[in-house]
């Protein structure tokens, strides 16, 4: 059974933090942040908003803005999410519950900030199984709650927000085959840890903030996602002039530029959320869409590549219609 995108929604919190804040806290400035990462500003949750609200209110986005759409039949939940609620219950099972949806089975995936690409590839899965029929992927995160505010390389980067897509059968191939991969021997250079653990042979101490080698994991993505994007597109016969919009994870507009530049795609034909709400993990790939949509630019029967990558180090890529 084939499968199909057939709505989207995306929430960010109210609280807008311009880099101009960090200036009073950390030793920094607007023009390091600006042009080291190309963020502007980003999105911070309240005290009690945590990732589980982000996603109901993504839901309900989703149903106001496509009118006819309901969440009768759900049947299951994937929240992709490095920022749970808590390890147990799932963030799912409280997404559920928060929206009465009945009979939906629901797990969360850990794939930090391929998250995302990981939940729809699964999606299309159990719906090519056809052991499911109506899906809600969502990738929801609140980042700020596991920010180090004293390591100045890291904190600058962070945003929080949440985005879903409905994922439902369709007798035409709307999403097309998906690829994964990972090196677990980079697991250190990004890691967010509650307990003592040890990563790579090395004991970890934990302090339940995020760790990042930035210069590492920079490099590890721009090496790699020009060779995985032209992975993706051989292994669904396309070419890259067949793409409309190329969504890579919005970790820093730096990153985004080398692949361009390297694959000698136009950097106009890619959507980012990096400038407005920073890098929100597996939030960063829907919030993209959704201000390609809401821009007009994203139209119906476009080709996007989604490419998802992060803490692992892993990825996850995949070609839709939508
Ligand atoms: O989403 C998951 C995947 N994550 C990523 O893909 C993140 C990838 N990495 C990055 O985005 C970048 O590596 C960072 C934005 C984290 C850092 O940018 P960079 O260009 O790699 O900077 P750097 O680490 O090489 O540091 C250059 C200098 C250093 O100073 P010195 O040693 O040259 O004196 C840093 O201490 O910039 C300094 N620096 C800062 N200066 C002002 C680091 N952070 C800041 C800051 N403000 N916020």
């Amino acid at each position: 059974m084939n499968s199909k995108i057939s709505a989207i929604g995306v929430y960010t919190p109210e609280n807008v933090i311009p880099n101009t804040w960090f200036e009073n806290i950390i030793n920094t400035n607007d023009e390091w942040i600006q042009s080291r990462t190309g963020i502007k500003e980003r999105r911070v949750a309240s005290k009690y908003e945590y990732t589980s609200e982000l996603a109901v209110k993504a839901v309900q986005n989703l149903l106001k803005e496509n009118h006819g759409t309901s969440l009768e039949g759900i049947d299951f939940i994937i929240v992709a999410t490095t920022t749970a609620d808590q390890i147990m219950p799932n963030t799912a099972s409280q997404v559920q519950h928060k929206l009465n949806i009945t009979n939906a089975g629901c797990i969360d995936v850990m794939a930090a900030c391929a998250g995302f690409v990981y939940a729809m590839i699964l999606a299309k899965g159990l719906i090519a199984a056809k052991t499911h029929k109506k899906i809600l992927v969502i990738g929801a995160e609140t980042l700020s709650k596991f920010t180090d505010y004293t390591d100045r390389s890291s904190c600058i980067l962070f945003g929080d927000g949440a985005g879903v897509v409905l994922i439902e059968p369709s007798s035409d191939a709307k999403i097309f085959n998906g690829i994964t991969g990972t090196d677990g021997s980079h697991g250190k250079d990004l890691y967010l840890s509650h307990g003592n653990s040890i990563i790579n042979n090395e004991e970890i101490i934990a302090n339940g903030k995020i760790h990042q080698n930035g210069k590492v994991v920079f490099k590890w993505a721009v090496q790699n996602m020009v060779f995985k994007v032209k992975e993706l597109l051989e292994r669904n016969n396309l070419k890259l002039g067949d793409l409309d919009w190329l969504i890579l994870h919005s970790a820093n507009m730096r990153i985004i530029e080398a692949v361009a530049a390297a694959l000698d795609y136009p950097l106009s034909k890619m959507l980012t959320s990096i400038e407005q709400y920073g890098n929100t993990s597996a939030a960063s790939i829907p919030i993209a869409w959704d201000l390609g949509i809401k821009a007009g630019k994203v139209k119906k029967g476009n080709k996007l590549l989604l490419l998802g990558f992060g803490g692992g180090l892993t990825f996850a890529g995949i070609i839709i219609e939508v």
